[in-house]
């Protein structure tokens, strides 16, 4: 039996963290697809063709240890916007999706253009501002010497290429369940997505 859950939403608005949690609860397996643009950004950062990193991606490269720093995720979200580079990472993420016992998929666009046909899709989001804060104390514990009115800035130039770019942009899908994170604790916003999760499984 497969059963994928979608979950978008933009930039440290607490997919990570739901879709960990969540895959957790179900006991599905978890793709984070961030790192496969940050690892394909990655590349591109030492000389790489984006086009030509994406086609030789391979499983090792997301397990880099420098995928999570802000260069990488500016760098992630540049290669994002081309459609050759999203077209060469699709395969991998559908039979993802579709493997025996459940998947959880989170990026940005998994439940308009990747799983479509998803069983639950959640839509998870928080105000600019949230989301900047969660982020900039995140860098800070890991001794990164960004300041918040950075960490704000690339949140919101990552936000505005993400929405507005033509192919597969950030964008909840029609059925998708909204969660608005800013107010929520973890525990709340992990219990919202749990239960909406279970009521569509199969009886
Ligand atoms: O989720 P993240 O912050 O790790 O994602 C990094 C960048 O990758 C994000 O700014 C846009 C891009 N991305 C995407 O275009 N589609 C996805 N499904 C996931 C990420």
């Amino acid at each position: 039996m497969s059963f994928t859950v979608a979950i978008d939403g933009p930039a440290a608005a607490g997919k990570g963290t739901i879709s960990k949690a969540v895959a957790a609860h179900f006991g599905f397996a978890h793709l984070d697809t961030g790192l496969l643009y940050r690892a394909v950004g990655a590349k591109v950062l030492t000389g790489a063709e984006p086009i030509a990193a994406a086609e030789a991606l391979m499983a090792e490269d997301l397990e880099a240890d420098n995928l999570r720093t802000p260069e990488v995720a500016q760098a992630a979200s540049k290669v994002a916007v081309i459609a050759e580079v999203r077209a060469a990472l699709v395969a991998f993420q559908q039979t993802f999706a579709r493997r025996a016992g459940g998947a959880v998929l989170d990026g940005r666009d998994i439940g308009t253009v990747i799983c479509p046909d998803a069983e639950a899709k959640l839509f998870v989001t928080a105000s600019a501002e949230v989301r900047a804060e969660r982020r900039y104390l995140e860098l800070a514990a890991k001794g990164h010497k960004d300041t918040r009115e950075e960490v704000l800035a690339d949140v919101k130039a990552r936000d505005e290429r993400d929405t507005n770019r033509a192919e597969a942009p950030l964008k909840a899908a029609d059925n998708a369940i909204l969660i608005d994170t800013s107010d929520l604790s973890i525990e709340d916003a992990v219990a919202r997505a749990v239960a909406e999760i279970e009521a569509r499984l199969p009886a």
